[in-house]
C-alpha cells in the first residue's frame, strides 16, 4: 500500500458510520447477533448472515461494505462467502474470524483476498479497532487515483489502454465529461471496454469516493428489474417479505452504470423517465417519492437509435441519455492498440501468474495482429492469459496460440483486408504502398527488420522509402 499520500482520517461519528453496511456471518447465531449488536452500537449499520449460503444470498441482493464472515461453517464455508464477496463486489474488504488455534486456514483467506482475520473469542474493543482500519484502507482505494498505472500517462486514460487515434480521441472526451455530472451514453460492441470507461468515468468524477453501481438490463423481467432499479415496500408483490433498497438508493451521490441499456423493458423506460426528470425513486409498492441524485451512465452493444425506429426505446429517454455518447470501436478497427495490449496483458498475467515471459516472438504478433478478434479486448485479454498460463518457455511463440486463433486469421497482406474486386477510385499505386508500409510499421510497432520481412524487401528498401515518403517516425510509440 503507498504511504505517500495523507490518509484521509474517517470522521469517528456515528453519521460516517451509518453509511457503512457490515454483514457478520456465523452459524452460531447468537455469535452473530452479539457482534452485530455491538456494531450497532456504535452507529454501523449491519445484516446478520446464521449460515454461508444465507450470507452469498444476503451479497447477491444488498450492497455490503464489509463481510466479517465466521471460517469454519457447515455446508458453505467462510471460504466460499470470500469468494462470493470478492465476486459480487470487487472492493468489499473482508475480514475472517477463526475459532482454531491454527491460523493456517486465515492465512489460506488472505492469499484468497480476505484483509485480515480475528481470533475467536473476539474482543469487542480489537473488532472496532479492526473495522476503523479496514474502512479507512477501503476509502484510501476508493479515493485514490494510485491505482492509475504509470502506462496512463503514455497510452491511456486511467487503466484504458489505446494508443489509436479514435481512442485519443475517447480519452479527449473522458477527460472534458468525467468531472461533471452529465449522463453518459457508451456505445460499443462486446468487449470493446464499455463497463471498464464507465468506471473510469466514475473513477475520475468528484462522486470517486462513492458507490458506482452497476446494473443489468439484459434478460430481467420487468417486476424484478423494476424492484432492482427503485427497491420495494414489504409487501408489494408475492415473496416481498421486508421493503428493500433499490440500486439508485445504493448509488445516492455515486455512479449508477444502467448495463445493456437497449434490453430495458419499454415500461421500465418510461419509469427511469420519471426518476431522471423528478430526481425522485418510487419503491415499488409505494407513493412515497425518495430525492436521489445519481450520476447516471448507459451502456448498449445495439444501435440505440434503431431500437428507437424499431419502436422498441422510448426517444424521450433516448434524447435524456444521450448528452454525450461515447463511441468505442471495435478493436479490428485499431490494429496499433493490438499490439500495445499484447504487451500489456503479457506483463499482467506474467505477474499475476508468476511466470517470467520475456515477451513474444514476431511471427506470433503478426499472427494475432492478423486475427478479427470478434469478442474485442476481452477476447484478447483471454487469449494472452491463457498463452502466460500455458507456455512452456518464456517466449511466446506461434504454436502457444490457440487454434481456433491460428486457423481463422485474416491470411491476406497484414493490415489489408482480404476482399477481392478492383480498389475504390483514386487508390494510386503510390498511395497503396504509403498505406501499406504505414500500417504494417504501426502493427509491428515501429521494428524495421519485421515490417521489412513481413514486405519482402530488404530493410535498406524499405529504409529508403520512409524517406522518401516521410514515414520515418511511424510505428514509434509516443513518449
Ligand atoms: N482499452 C482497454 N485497455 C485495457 N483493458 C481493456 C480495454 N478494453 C477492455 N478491456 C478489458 O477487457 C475486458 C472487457 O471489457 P468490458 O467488460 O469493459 O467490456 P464491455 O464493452 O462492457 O463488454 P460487454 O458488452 O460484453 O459487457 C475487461 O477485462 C476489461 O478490463
Ligand atoms: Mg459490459
Amino acid at each position: 500500500m503507498p504511504t505517500s499520500q495523507p490518509v484521509s482520517s474517517r470522521k469517528d461519528d456515528a453519521s460516517a458510520n451509518a453509511d457503512v453496511m457490515i454483514l457478520v456471518v456465523d452459524d452460531e447465531a447468537e455469535h452473530a447477533e452479539t457482534i452485530s449488536e455491538s456494531l450497532r452500537r456504535t452507529g454501523y449499520r449491519t445484516l446478520v448472515a446464521s449460515s454461508g449460503k444465507a450470507a452469498i444470498d444476503m451479497l447477491e441482493n444488498e450492497h455490503v461494505d464489509i463481510v466479517l464472515t465466521d471460517l469454519v461453517m457447515k455446508d458453505v464455508d467462510g471460504m466460499e462467502v470470500l469468494g462470493s464477496a470478492r465476486r459480487l463486489h470487487p472492493d468489499v474488504e473482508v475480514v475472517v474470524m477463526t475459532g482454531f488455534a491454527s491460523v493456517e486456514g486465515a492465512v489460506e483467506a488472505m492469499k484468497k483476498g480476505a484483509s485480515t482475520y480475528l481470533k475467536k473469542p473476539l474482543n469487542i474493543q480489537e473488532l472496532r479497532a479492526v473495522i476503523e482500519k479496514v474502512l479507512e484502507r477501503q476509502n484510501l482505494s476508493r479515493s485514490n487515483v494510485y491505482l492509475q498505472q504509470e502506462l496512463d500517462r503514455k497510452y491511456g486514460f486511467s487503466g484504458i489502454i489505446g494508443n489509436a487515434e479514435s481512442m485519443q480521441k475517447v480519452f479527449t472526451v473522458l477527460q472534458q465529461v468525467a468531472p461533471t455530472s452529465a449522463t453518459v451514453l457508451i456505445q460499443g460492441e462486446s468487449g470493446t471496454g464499455k463497463e471498464l470507461v464507465a468506471k473510469a468515468i466514475h473513477r475520475n468524477s468528484p462522486r470517486r469516493n462513492q458507490h458506482f453501481i452497476p446494473i443489468n438490463c439484459t434478460a430481467m423481467p420487468e417486476g424484478l428489474i423494476e424492484s432492482e432499479l427503485f427497491g420495494h415496500e414489504k409487501g408489494a408483490f408475492t415473496g416481498a417479505i421486508g421493503a428493500r433498497k433499490g440500486r439508485f438508493e445504493f448509488a445516492n451521490h455515486g455512479t449508477l452504470l444502467l448495463d445493456e441499456i437497449g434490453d430495458m423493458p419499454l415500461s421500465t423506460q418510461a419509469k427511469l423517465l420519471r426518476v431522471i426528470e423528478e430526481r425522485c425513486v418510487y419503491r415499488v409498492g409505494s407513493n412515497v417519492p425518495i430525492p436521489v441524485d445519481v450520476r447516471l451512465i448507459a451502456s448498449t452493444n445495439r444501435h440505440v437509435e434503431d431500437l428507437v425506429k424499431e419502436g422498441k426505446f422510448r426517444e424521450d429517454l433516448y434524447y435524456r441519455l444521450r448528452v454525450v455518447t461515447i463511441s468505442l470501436p471495435p478493436l479490428r478497427a485499431r490494429q496499433s492498440d493490438i499490439a500495445l495490449l499484447i504487451d500489456h496483458f503479457i506483463k499482467e498475467f506474467s505477474h499475476q501468474h508468476s511466470r517470467r515471459i520475456e515477451g513474444i516472438t514476431p511471427a506470433a504478433r503478426t499472427m494475432l495482429l492478423a486475427y478479427p478478434w470478434p469478442g474485442n479486448v476481452r477476447e484478447l485479454r483471454n487469449t494472452m492469459e491463457a498463452m502466460v498460463v500455458l507456455t512452456r518457455d518464456n517466449i511466446l511463440d506461434t504454436d502457444d496460440i490457440p487454434e481456433e486463433i491460428s486457423s481463422k486469421r485474416d491470411v491476406s497482406t497484414p493490415g489489408v483486408g482480404a476482399s477481392g474486386g478492383l480498389p475504390p477510385a483514386g487508390l494510386t499505386l503510390k498511395k497503396s504502398e504509403i498505406d501499406l508500409i504505414r500500417r504494417t510499421l504501426e502493427m509491428v510497432r515501429g521494428n524495421r527488420e519485421e515490417a521489412a520481412r513481413l514486405l519482402g524487401c530488404g530493410e535498406r528498401t524499405l529504409y529508403r522509402k520512409l524517406k522518401q515518403y516521410k514515414l520515418t517516425e511511424v510505428g514509434k510509440s509516443p513518449v
